[in-house]
């Protein structure tokens, strides 16, 4: 059996050793061009001149191409056809290409570009959240809200409330590998890109249109990315797109590499938020109403930010049932990069909102924030077992049944939840309240959460953590000592998986078998670093029963599987480990049908294991079933295709099951402060983390531990800054601090919840690549407790909580 073996990475080898090969490593013929943007200097402004003769002049320039020299689609936007490759009239921001040179070396283009006169009337910009609230600048007209009952009138009633504001800062990818592709014409105008993306099709899509041709002239190839974190789902297109337009007018391989400070000034980054906040609580700490306003500052084009803004909204609720609930959502428009996708794709920052609720209400209640987490948890729901089976709420947390928050039965008002009810759980379904089916608890997007298993891991984790004992520990140095003080947070993690663009969850496989009982292995998915292609490479090992080394793992291709979505939103492996599950039993079953009559078997008895085909006692190697399948003129060839059940959503209306199920995880954070500087350090981080069935634990591990250190890095020291006309000034490693290995919580141990999915996922597996990040929210509540230790005041900690924000907060706790 392969599956759930902690097997190392495919290309752990090839990874250490420098010889896994990137785009930029693909050897090229002897004549390839490469290619660089001349960059907007100004954030907003109209084009008067282009005066670019000294680019054209500078040596080793072949071409020199602006907006105007395009003869197609001028346009590499994934969603709203509003981001042109090179800027036409209008300048929207610094750093937007305006336009593109074509040179015989990399340097050349690079030198060359510097050189371009472009005159620039400027216009006022729109830099901040505050400018883009005060011009009214936004994406979509007004705001989009989602609610359950009345919040409005649960908070004035409720015995108290806390309100507040947090900035959450955005992130850079800072994917080691750089934005690169590379474009390979070929006869007939058709073009073969291979492309740093996570999105080969958006690559392929954006690339015809460029040319002018249709997608079946253009193939993409990605065989790995050197990271991408969402970075790479949209933010290559500009430089295939380059290369292929390039490509075609000089006949040449054209090839394009950002450089590091090019990357951070054109590409999109992790959208920033402000968050507001209203609660009405009681004395047990258990919210009755809460308001969110969140404003997302999205950039100059729209780009993916709908959906990011949209699923910030859908966790705003994380793993706590707020009954009465209302959600308003910005998404405003500004003069600067047009943020994008990042690991988490806007449910952290959501989910930052809600904890820094409970930590705001723990402290005003004077109680420990853990306790009042638990006392807000979404009641445990059974685990594991087939879906359909009962999953009735078990042991209910301390909080008011859903009639007693003072709002008025809506019932009728909405589409009744039950039509879905079909699917199989067993949700009771009579009477309502807010809409609800009784009895059954709901999101704030009115999706009944059966799966819900935080309880038991808190206690576990909290447990092996030895929470209780370091809470007082923690309090016991903190009265004795005046410059470190220490601070300890617990805090959870529930993560909608799945795309909530529905349309986007289905995959596709191609299996071949070869005579010699070789495997290869082809799916829609990208691999990143994050394992997608071993899991999956497992899974077909373990569908053939032989050692994972027979199946080759090749690299995504756009002539191989088509019409693939972003490997994003998690769900790689869940999607594409069933498509080839698919594409293997349909190989599985022709062998079968072949060598039954020989085993003197039943079809249907035969079994594949051990690199055996058996049945009756009987068995036969695999190879050689194979051989006897070719012989008897049986294809050793299949498709695989996936689509993922039950989803139902209503992105407007803020309805439906948007997620086939949630990922859990939780995480205990001790960090100490020093007060004197605001500086810190993790020193312990327990993590206990729900991977379902898990397809490989070291792997999934490898996950956890790099999705909490990056979730850390984003609420700590990775600050972006940008000056007031808009220049991003933290461009570099020098000014822009990720996480080091010295970073890390000086202890860090991280274990894998023992569960089952409940849903019908591959082999039972939970996805893992994004839910992980939120951990590191853990730290930041880890501050607040620490720095809430040097006076009475709520320390209010914005991220990120750099050391000079923890110092300003210190003050402002011992002043108050
Ligand atoms: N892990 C590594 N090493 N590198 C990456 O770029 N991207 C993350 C996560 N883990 C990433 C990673 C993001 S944003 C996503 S959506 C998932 O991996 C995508 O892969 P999966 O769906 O196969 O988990
Ligand atoms: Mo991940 S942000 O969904 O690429």
């Amino acid at each position: 059996m392969s599956v759930a073996k902690p097997l190392p990475h495919d290309a752990a080898k090839l990874h250490v050793t420098g010889a896994a090969r990137y785009v930029d490593d693909v050897p090229v013929p002897a004549n390839a061009l490469s290619l660089a943007f001349g960059l907007s200097n100004v954030a907003r402004g109209r084009i008067t001149s282009m005066d670019l003769d000294a680019v054209r002049a500078a040596p080793g320039v072949v071409a020199v191409l602006t907006a105007a020299d395009l003869e197609h689609d001028n346009d590499v936007s994934p969603s709203a056809h509003d981001e042109p490759l090179l800027a036409e009239d209008d300048v929207y921001y610094t750093g937007q290409p305006l336009f593109l040179v074509v040179a015989t070396s990399h340097l050349a283009a690079r030198k060359a570009a510097r050189l371009g006169k472009v005159g620039i009337e400027e216009l006022p910009a729109i830099l901040s959240i505050d400018d883009a609230i005060a011009a009214d600048s936004r994406f979509e007209e007004g705001p989009r809200v989602y609610a359950k009952g009345d919040a409005a009138s649960a908070i004035e009633t409720a015995p108290h409330t806390v309100e507040g504001s947090i900035e959450i800062g955005g992130q850079e990818h800072f994917y080691l590998e750089g934005q690169a592709a590379l474009a390979l014409p070929q006869e007939g105008g058709d073009m073969v890109v291979h492309s740093s993306s996570q999105h080969p099709t958006e690559i392929q899509h954006k690339v015809a249109e460029a040319l002018g041709i249709p997608m079946h002239g253009v193939r993409v190839e990605v065989r790995r990315m050197g990271g991408g974190f969402g970075g790479k789902e949209s933010q290559g297109n500009a430089l295939a797109v380059a290369c292929a337009v390039a490509a075609a007018k000089t006949g040449r391989p054209c090839k394009m590499r950002y450089d590091r400070d090019d990357d951070f000034v054109i590409t999109g980054k992790r959208h920033d938020f402000r968050i507001t906040y209203r609660a009405g609580y009681g004395d047990d700490g258990v919210l009755r109403g809460v308001e969110f306003v969140q404003y997302c500052r999205c950039g100059w084009a729209q780009d993916l930010s709908l959906p990011v803004a949209d699923r910030a909204m859908l966790h705003s609720d994380n793993a706590y049932n707020l009954r009465d609930v209302r959600i308003e959502s910005h998404r405003l428009k500004t003069n600067t990069q047009s943020a994008t996708a990042f690991r988490g794709f806007g449910g952290p920052q959501g989910m930052v909102g809600i904890e820094r609720v409970m930590d705001h209400v723990a402290h005003a209640l004077g109680r420990d924030p853990l306790e009042v987490r638990r006392a807000n948890y979404y009641a445990e729901c059974e685990g594991g077992g087939d879906a359909g089976g009962a999953s009735a709420p078990r042991s209910a947390p301390p909080s008011p049944p859903e009639d007693i928050s003072g709002t008025k039965i809506e019932a009728g008002t909405h589409e009744d939840l039950s039509s879905r009810g079909a699917e199989g759980a067993s949700v009771p379904q009579v009477g309502a309240v807010h809409g609800e089916p009784e009895g059954v608890q709901t999101t704030p997007y009115h999706m009944a959460v059966e799966d819900f298993i935080l309880h038991g891991m808190t206690a576990r984790l909290a447990e092996t953590a030895e929470y209780e004992r370091r809470r007082a520990a923690v309090a016991e140095w903190n009265a004795s000592n005046e410059v470190l003080k220490k601070g300890l947070a617990l805090t959870p993690v529930k993560f909608g998986i799945s795309f909530t663009l529905t349309h986007l969850n289905q995959a596709g496989a191609l299996v071949h078998v070869y005579q010699d009982g070789s495997i290869h292995m082809n799916h829609g998915g990208t691999e990143m670093g994050q394992g997608l292609f071993q899991k999956v490479a497992q899974v077909a090992a373990d569908r053939f029963g032989v050692e994972v080394d027979r199946v080759k793992i090749t690299a995504t291709d756009t002539g191989k599987v088509p019409n693939t979505s972003a490997t994003a939103a998690s769900s790689g492996s869940d999607l594409n480990g069933m498509a080839v599950k698919a594409a293997c039993d349909e190989i599985r079953d022709r062998i079968a049908q072949v060598v039954a009559p020989e085993l003197q078997a039943d079809p249907t008895e035969v079994v594949f294991a051990g690199g055996e085909v058996r049945a009756n006692g009987a068995a036969m190697p695999f190879d050689e079933a194979v051989k006897r399948t070719y012989v008897a003129r049986v294809s050793l060839s299949a498709t695989g295709y996936y689509k993922t059940p039950k989803l139902e959503w209503d992105r407007i209306e803020g309805r439906g099951r948007p997620f086939f199920y949630f990922a859990h995880g939780a995480a205990v954070s001790e960090v100490v402060v020093d007060t004197l500087t605001g500086e810190y350090r993790i020193l312990r981080t327990d993590i206990l983390h729900d991977c379902g069935a898990s397809l490989n634990p070291a792997i999934d591990i490898g996950q956890i531990e790099g999705g909490f250190v990056q979730g850390a890095g984003w609420l700590t020291t990775e600050e972006l800054v940008w000056d007031d006309e808009g220049r991003l000034r933290t461009h570099a490693p020098s000014t822009y601090k990720i996480p080091a290995c010295s970073d890390r919580p000086r202890t860090f141990n991280v274990a894998l919840w023992d569960g089952r999915n409940r849903e019908d996922t591959i082999y039972r597996s939970k996805a893992v690549g994004e839910p992980p990040f939120m951990l590191g929210i853990s730290v930041l509540m880890a501050l607040s407790d620490a720095v809430a230790a040097c006076g009475p005041g709520y320390p209010a900690l914005d991220a990120p909580a750099t050391p000079e924000r923890v110092l300003a907060a210190v003050r402002r706790v011992r002043a108050s």
